[in-house]
């Protein structure tokens, strides 16, 4: 497989994210957001974001490093709480110069933006009055988007809406494992409504200040299988892919939430206001499509209403990433299948996929060889998918350099350039020279 191999005007691109890079986080004008409150409480051991990859003062040499491999994309994210330091209200006039300064670099050199509106950082101000369970939040994201599409329109066309609503609300308004640490279904109910109303309203207002915009919204998925052939246990995987692979994107595609598969879904009942059905679809010119690892699922009293679980990858004797989830690249091939079906689909791109390990050195270099593979692997899945039709139109790794993993810290390394946190001093993986030798034979 090679990259001439790939359709011409297949986008080769990098993701990265705000609060993962950006750091300067309380400096310039910005405000708090979720993430800064979570990372820099006494009771959290795993470092924070307050300088992570100080991409606010090294987004120069970053993009460099993106137009020297020959990407051609890049994807990155606003940071809510830098331009709007209360959610809502002042503007930071130093946070909007600062996204102007990436954007015009990144044109100047010849690299394409694409602005992600949400990458999880909402404003602590707004989190004070409840975040996304508060369905105020349609408001403060309107005049958020309505700001952001205004300012930045006329230079960046692609525009997607939300990163993977399934994981901030599900690991930060159910599981509590993310920030802003919430739990039960009376907060992930509500929450999870309110994002499916701004995704579409989001959507609709980018369609409304941006003229010839491209709009997409991106979902986290991961591929499920069952433990075994007893029905129990298909039933506990058709419900688990419900709520991991559906939940978002059928409400999108004017499917209404999966509840077949679960009745538990019902109690959402209780949020949908009359008038909200006819606002949750939106006609997206693409997904995006974000795939990690594979699930295996089988039948559990707990959680109640899902009553699934996963069976962890440590016990299965399988590849594992450095946060312990299975590595399994034929997964994307699976899941891009399975998001082909919806016919309301448009255009796919995989808006992230990547692989995370922790430093591997050896006689005093980085050894990179299983990410190499990885995107060697999925590279191919990819290719699998365009020849058998699935509109795939690009391919954007997760991550230009290693980054700030959420509540994991600075251990899981993604990046295809290494980062010393020390230092700032990037160095180019492995993986990130094969990319470049990859994508050099484009043409
Ligand atoms: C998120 C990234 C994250 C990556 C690796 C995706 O779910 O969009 O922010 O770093 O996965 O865990």
């Amino acid at each position: 497989m090679k990259s001439k191999h790939f359709p011409k005007s297949f986008k080769w691109g990098v993701t990265i994210s705000s609060y993962q890079n950006e750091g300067a986080y309380n400096t310039h004008g910005k405000g708090p957001s979720i993430w800064d409150t979570f990372t820099n409480r006494k009771s959290f051991k795993k470092g924070n974001g307050n300088t992570a990859t100080d991409f606010y003062s090294n987004y120069k040499t970053d993009l460099d490093h993106v137009k020297a491999l020959h990407l051609d994309s890049f994807r990155f994210s606003l940071s809510w709480s830098r331009i709007f330091p209360e959610g809502v209200g002042e503007v930071n006039p130093e946070g909007v110069a600062f996204y102007h300064d990436v954007i015009d670099y990144a044109l100047k050199i010849g690299i394409e933006p694409w602005v992600t509106l949400y990458h999880w950082d909402l404003p602590q101000a707004l989190q004070d009055q409840g975040g996304w369970t508060n369905r105020d939040i349609l408001g403060w994201f309107e005049a958020y988007v309505n700001f952001c599409t205004k300012e930045y329109g006329l230079k960046v066309k692609t525009w997607i809406i939300l990163n993977e609503p399934m994981s901030f609300i599900g690991l930060g308004y159910f599981m509590g494992m993310h920030a802003p640490e919430k739990k039960r279904l009376k907060n992930f109910l509500p929450a999870a409504h309110h994002a499916t109303l701004c995704q579409s309203l989001g959507g609709r207002l980018v369609r409304k200040n941006v003229e010839n915009a491209i709009i997409g919204t991106t979902f986290s998925c991961s591929y499920v299988r069952p433990l075994n052939r007893r029905v129990i246990h298909k039933k506990a995987a058709v419900r688990i892919d419900a709520l991991l692979n559906r939940f978002f994107i059928e409400p999108a595609l004017g499917m209404g939430y999966p509840i077949d598969a679960f009745a538990g879904l019902d109690f959402m009942s209780k949020y949908i206001k009359p008038g909200d059905e006819d606002l949750m679809p939106f006609d997206f010119d693409f997904i995006g499509v974000q795939y990690y690892f594979k699930i295996v699922a089988k039948f559990s009293l707990l959680p109640p209403i899902l009553f699934a679980t996963e069976v962890p990858a440590e016990k299965r004797n399988v590849k594992i990433n450095a946060m312990n989830l299975e590595i399994y690249p034929k997964g994307l091939y699976k899941m891009l299948e399975q998001f082909n079906t919806y016919s309301g689909v448009k255009d796919i791109y995989i808006t992230e996929s990547g692989v995370c390990f922790e430093d591997d050195i050896e006689d005093g270099k980085i050894q990179d060889k299983n990410r190499i593979n990885y995107f060697k692997k999925t590279f191919k899945y990819t290719l699998k998918a365009i020849e058998n039709k699935i509109p795939v139109k690009g391919y954007f790794i997760w991550t230009l350099v290693d980054n700030f993993e959420w509540a994991e810290g600075t251990k899981p390394r993604f990046g295809i350039i290494h980062t010393d946190f020390n230092t700032q001093k990037r160095t180019i993986k492995k993986s990130g020279l094969w990319l470049k030798s990859f994508l050099s034979k484009r043409k």
